[in-house]
């Protein structure tokens, strides 16, 4: 029986200028699955993120998210299907509290924009008053963060912000959440911490996991499928087991740290 399709890429080219950032990419990302996008530095990697999101421009391919043919869908009605991300560096606003970071999480949902707010002020007041309430209800708690819900986020520890940014991305209940690089910067405690918490939420939400690294180790033990990028092309796609002994993939990581 086949299986329909969640997240589908098929022959995806970027092209930055004379810069061939993917080339002829495709890759299946199966519902409830863990699925993984490995490569060194430069491989393309963020680069696959930007067009799934809508970020940058794809020049031939096609990708498929459920239903919808997602190139025909601007950025902002992407997010609104379901597909959230994290950023590879903290996106956060340093003077403003854990709550507010996080609320910008849900902000593109809320029908209630600025200036229907200055209309509509009962309605857009309802709306932060539920946005408050759906993130003390689902996120806080599942990624260890309540005893900082209204403090700044500035002085934080790393490991907490970068918490608070995977908040962000799960409070609107995400189908696909895709994290770049969801370890860098980390030390050897805080990428175990965080590890957990990606597992607790594989295993507790609905949500469909896209990740991304660029050390293998990181996130092979997590994922049940994996594709190497390197120079803009796909060199592998299997299992953990199958891509550690795959001789391209071992060749595109020798020399790597
Ligand atoms: N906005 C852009 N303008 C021009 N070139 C870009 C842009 N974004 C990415 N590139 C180029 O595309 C290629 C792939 O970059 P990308 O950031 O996707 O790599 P990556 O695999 O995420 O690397 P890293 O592990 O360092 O994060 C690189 O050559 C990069 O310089
Ligand atoms: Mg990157």
């Amino acid at each position: 029986m086949q299986q329909s399709t969640f997240l589908r890429v098929s022959g995806v080219s970027v092209r930055f200028g004379g810069i061939n950032a993917l080339t002829d990419v495709s890759l299946d990302v199966p519902q409830n699955r863990v699925t993984s996008v490995i490569g060194p530095n430069g491989a393309g990697k963020t680069t696959l993120f930007n067009a799934i999101s809508g970020f940058y421009p794809v020049a031939e391919g096609s990708i498929r998210f459920q239903e919808h043919d997602l190139l025909a869908q601007p950025a902002s009605r992407r997010a609104h299907l379901g597909i959230s991300r994290t950023f590879q560096n903290l996106a956060l606003f340093p003077g403003m509290s854990v709550l507010e970071n996080i609320k910008l999480g849900v902000h593109p949902h809320l029908r209630a924009g600025l200036l229907a707010g200055m209309v509509y002020l009962g309605k857009a007041r309802r709306e932060e008053i539920e946005a408050t309430a759906r993130i003390d209800e689902s996120v806080l708690d599942l990624l260890d963060i309540r005893p900082y819900r209204d403090k700044p986020v500035s002085g934080l520890p790393y490991g907490v912000l970068k918490r608070i940014e995977l908040a962000r991305a799960l409070v609107m209940s995400p189908r696909l959440l895709m994290l770049d690089e969801p370890f860098a910067g980390m030390n050897h405690t805080e990428k175990g911490q965080m590890a957990a918490h990606i597992r607790r939420i594989i295993d507790t939400t609905d949500v469909t996991a896209l990740l991304i690294d660029h050390h293998m180790e990181s996130i092979m033990a997590m994922s049940d499928q994996v594709t190497v990028l390197n120079f803009g092309k796909v060199i592998a796609s299997g299992t953990p087991d199958e891509i550690k002994r795959d001789k391209a993939v071992i060749d595109a990581y020798l020399g790597q740290d």
